[in-house]
């Protein structure tokens, strides 16, 4: 029999950069998908997925995303451009938007306008200079309020959201809610997985009146 307890422990001072990637990657799953779309300082678009993108607070609301710097310390460009601007747009990702997200992740120079690229639509925002991406069926119209550099390889960008733009067929106003079944958003795992929103199940919060009741007090 195996023993559940029984663990592999990887320290990490011992573990190589792409191994920390590969098992960080396939362990914190699914993740959502940043589109993030930029502007440089002299105008051109810029657009590139990001799978370490979370939501960490909401009065007000605000994410983070994890940049890589190249091997060589370079910035990739949407970490340099808003950097530059303050300003920047995360297009959440469909499955219909997949495949586009997908390419406009290759590795163009700088001057390569991705949109026209790949053959996506911008489209203004309300609260900032960035476009968003048309096809993209929810957008978030963020400012960066910090660029924190952690080690030798990430800048964490945190962006408050200034905007919500949701497809209207999407969103429910009373209940401010987005039925998932809708939207058919698609998550990260590791490489060039991906994931639907499958099987759901309910789960109520327990209170402490609850809790304690259930025991019998
Ligand atoms: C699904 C997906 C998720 C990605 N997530 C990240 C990420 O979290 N951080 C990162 O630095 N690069 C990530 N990448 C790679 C960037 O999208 C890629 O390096 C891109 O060329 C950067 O473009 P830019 O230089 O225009 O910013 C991801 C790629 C894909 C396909």
């Amino acid at each position: 029999m195996t023993d559940a307890r029984r663990t592999v422990d990887l320290d990490v001072a011992g573990l190589a950069e792409r191994d920390a990637y590969k098992i960080l990657g396939s362990l914190v799953i699914p993740r959502p998908i940043a589109f993030v779309s930029t502007r440089s300082a002299d105008g051109r678009l810029n657009c590139a997925p990001f799978s370490f993108f979370n939501a960490v607070g909401y009065a007000p609301p605000v994410i983070a995303l994890g940049i890589e710097q190249w091997d060589d310390g370079r910035e990739k460009d949407t970490g340099l451009n808003i950097r530059r601007t303050g300003e920047f747009v995360v297009n959440l990702v469909d499955e219909a938007l997949a495949e586009k997200m997908n390419l406009a992740a290759i590795d163009f120079p700088e001057e390569v306008d991705e949109f026209a690229e790949v053959g996506l639509t911008p489209a203004p925002s309300v609260k900032v200079a960035p476009p968003g991406i048309a096809e993209s069926p929810v957008r978030l119209e963020c400012v960066s309020r910090a660029l924190v550099q952690v080690g030798r390889k990430h800048t964490v960008a945190i962006g408050e959201v200034v905007c919500f733009r949701v497809r209207d067929d999407l969103i429910d106003v009373e209940k401010m809610h987005v039925d998932p079944d809708r939207w058919q958003p698609i998550g990260r795992l590791i490489g060039g997985d991906y994931a639907r929103i499958g099987d759901r199940f309910g789960l109520p919060r327990v209170s402490l009146a609850d809790w304690n009741e259930s025991k019998g007090g």
